[in-house]
């Protein structure tokens, strides 16, 4: 049993649906927020804290981790699991994406890509081969191949060439994995706005055979709703039975309309990103933690949130806290937002197993949009 996926329940109303995600060392509810770990730690938070939180899976970047402490390091430590001292399971990012977005001087052929380090301009190549191989030495429970995304917007024929590609290096990928055979190997759709490149994309990976699908290329500056057009288009084109992954969404209202689409899985930096800038998610909608309006508010950030920081701290401290400079804020306000987005997500499973998804979908966003400030 190297993953099993079982869909438990399915939306009446929309294409939502409720899963387990069942693999050797641990298994997943879905649908999951998977928080963000790009250096093999979510900014400013134990794997303790993160636990507590509630989360059932980080994801890593290989990218980073291959620059930095470089893949040797990692694997002779014991793998990721033991470098960082998370127990739960690891989803890593090929670098595909980070490749795109990070890197200087960037060549892609087909052979692989070849990329100036955004750290210190060192030269490497990759190939989907040789990211497999990152990824077998970081002992990643769910691994990504390497891909071709590219931004918004682009040309049909920037587009179809990015799908080709794309589906060049799954095969190739997939074969790596083949030859040992360890954690699972998801395939990801590219195609950028054109349904027809989405569907061939995802019919093409069909035809490989993965055992989950991303859906990538969303989220990378193109307007909300052809940014739902084409989650949707590219769900309805995936296996059933197979898990959907939409990478790199998002803010709660994203992430509540992908559920609805029929998406699995999602990953963001935004909790914690947010987190550090003074930006708190809360039920009545994304409050400013700085703002002099809360200077004697002694008031929990969330009043419906019974994480940690809602239960034993004021918007006056935390502003306080902020104004200050003091890193307890930031690590404060990060671990709220982590365990709202991974509370929302209880609360998203909790209305599909009871058949209810719609309403609450309904009734979280209303009151997620009346904002307080
Ligand atoms: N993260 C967000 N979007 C993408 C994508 O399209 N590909 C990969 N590999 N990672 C992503
Ligand atoms: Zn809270």
């Amino acid at each position: 049993m190297p993953m099993n996926f079982s869909v438990i329940h399915t939306d009446k109303e929309t294409q939502a649906r409720a899963g387990i995600l069942q693999m050797e060392r641990g298994s997943l509810e879905t649908p999951v927020f998977m928080p963000v770990g790009t250096q093999a730690t979510v900014k400013s938070l134990s794997p303790r804290e993160l636990e507590e939180a509630g989360a059932q899976i980080m994801l890593n970047n290989a990218y980073h981790l291959y620059l930095r402490p470089g893949t040797e390091i990692i694997r002779e430590a014991g793998g990721l699991h033991k470098f960082m001292n998370w127990p739960k399971l690891i989803l890593t990012d090929s670098g595909g994406y980070q490749v795109f977005s990070l890197s200087l001087l960037r060549k892609i052929k087909d052979e692989g890509v070849e990329f100036q380090s955004h750290l210190d301009g060192s030269r490497h190549f990759l190939t989907p081969e040789s990211v497999i191989g990152i990824q077998n030495d970081l002992g990643s429970d769910i691994m990504m191949p390497l891909d071709e995304c590219v931004h918004y917007p682009a040309s049909f024929d920037l587009a179809q060439k990015a799908v080709d590609r794309t589906t060049l290096w799954a095969g190739r990928s997939k074969k790596e994995w083949a030859k040992t055979q360890r954690g699972v190997l998801f395939g990801i759709v590219q195609g950028s706005t054109y349904p027809e490149l989405r569907k061939k994309s995802a019919e093409e990976l069909k035809s490989i055979g993965f055992q989950g699908y991303a859906i990538g290329g969303i989220s990378v500056g193109e307007p909300q709703d052809l940014m739902y057009n084409m989650i949707s288009f590219a769900a309805r084109e995936l296996p059933a039975e197979a898990p959907r992954y939409v990478m790199g969404v998002g803010l709660p209202e994203d992430i509540l309309e992908a559920v609805s689409l029929g998406a699995d899985m999602f990953d963001c930096v935004v909790p914690t990103r947010y987190g550090r800038n003074g930006s708190a998610f809360t039920s009545c909608g994304k409050i400013t933690v700085r703002n002099g309006a809360y200077s004697r508010d002694r008031t929990p950030l969330d009043p419906r949130c019974d994480c940690y920081c809602c239960r034993n701290f004021t918007r006056s401290y935390l502003r306080h806290l902020f104004n200050t400079g003091e890193i307890l804020g930031l690590r404060l306000v990060s671990y709220h937002n982590v365990y709202f987005f991974l509370d929302l997500m209880k609360k998203v499973r909790a209305s599909l197993h009871e058949g209810r998804f719609a309403s609450f979908k309904r009734e979280f966003l209303s009151r997620y949009r009346q904002k307080e400030g």
